[in-house]
């Protein structure tokens, strides 16, 4: 159950052509807080008070897209990363309006440390009067901390209500995973996490898990030695970890989800250690089915060619 807490008074943001009702309060400067609509610019993602000047805001802000570096694009699809440090008022309003979906403590103000990376979906106008009309729109995004001693590669993440349950939050995981492989460690989000961001989590290590196990069925190198019921009995998983970009943790979370991971009752080892665990697949069309039935929807995949990138070293 959602429950707005504080004093605001917003009812609806308004932003392109949609009324949005924020989920809980946002810490918004108090003359803000205290009107029932607030309309956003969904480029600069300046806040407003006024239509009139909302109206007139959009004649002016002609960029139609964030600021940043477009880092990926397929199709419509583009990410972009952008800095704390360097856009500190797009980074705070950002947060601000995050927080409208999010009930956690966190800071809004603190940006510099963090970076952003924009999920937007390209509409381009059918009538070309200058070059640069196509429209970016602002589907979600998600923020990483430029420098932390834990594994965390996602720390807050938003898909915006009206995108919502259309595959872009897998879409932003993804991407956060296909980032720590690339500077080769692997990752895992920021606890604690939301009720919302803890099912789309699951979904998307289960998923992850019944992909690679399938991949791995076709691959030599784990071709059972007995019947088909251990086929993925050597599969550590280390071995999951590495080709997902998921600390093992996340990958137990996986396994568990599809029901193919036995913990050996003889060991007593508390620590996560691949010794303890074996991976064993009892039915190979159970898992094909989930995947199927996931693959279906024809959610939004991260291609990782499309990726333009390197980690700072
Ligand atoms: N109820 C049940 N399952 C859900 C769900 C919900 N509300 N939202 C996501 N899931 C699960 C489902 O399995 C879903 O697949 P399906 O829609 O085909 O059933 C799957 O996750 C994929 O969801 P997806 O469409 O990729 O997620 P999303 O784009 O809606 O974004 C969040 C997920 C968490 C980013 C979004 O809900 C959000 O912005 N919430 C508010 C902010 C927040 O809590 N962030 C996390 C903490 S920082
Ligand atoms: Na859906």
């Amino acid at each position: 159950i959602r429950k707005k807490v504080g004093s605001s008074l917003i009812e609806y943001i308004v932003l392109r052509d949609y009324e949005i009702r924020p989920w809980y309060t946002s810490p918004f400067p108090e003359h803000i807080n205290q009107n029932k609509i607030v309309f956003i610019c969904e480029f600069c993602l300046k806040y407003m008070t006024s239509r009139y000047t909302f109206y007139r805001h959009q004649l002016k802000c002609l960029t139609f897209r964030p600021p940043g570096n477009e880092i990926y694009r397929d199709g419509k699809l583009s990410v972009w990363e952008i800095d704390g440090r360097e856009n500190v008022i797009y980074c705070q309003n950002l947060c601000l309006l995050a927080k409208c979906f999010i009930n956690s403590k966190t800071l809004y103000y603190d940006v510099e440390p963090f970076l952003f990376y924009i999920l937007t979906e390209r509409e381009d106008e059918e009538n070309l009067t200058h070059q640069n009309s196509a429209k970016f729109h602002f589907v979600g995004y998600f923020s990483k901390e430029k420098f932390n001693s834990n594994d965390y590669n996602l720390s807050c993440i938003l898909t915006l209500p009206i995108y919502q349950r259309k595959g872009y939050g897998q879409f932003l995981m993804e991407f956060s995973y296909l980032l720590s492989q690339k500077e080769s460690k692997l990752g895992t989000p920021e606890k604690p996490l939301s009720d919302l961001g803890l099912l789309t989590y699951r979904t998307y290590w289960k998923i992850q898990c019944a992909e690679i196990l399938l991949q791995l069925k076709d691959n030599t190198k784990y071709q059972p030695s007995h019947n088909d019921r251990d086929a993925v009995e050597q599969v550590t998983l280390n071995d999951i970890a590495k080709l997902t970009g998921m600390i093992p943790t996340d990958v137990v979370f996986g396994l568990e989800q599809l029901q193919v991971l036995y913990r050996h009752k003889t060991r007593t080892l508390s620590s996560l250690n691949d010794f303890n665990y074996i991976i064993q697949v009892d039915s190979w069309k159970r898992i094909e089915n989930i995947y199927k039935t996931w693959s279906s929807k024809t959610y939004p995949r991260v291609k990782h060619d499309k990726l333009l990138w390197e980690p700072i070293i």
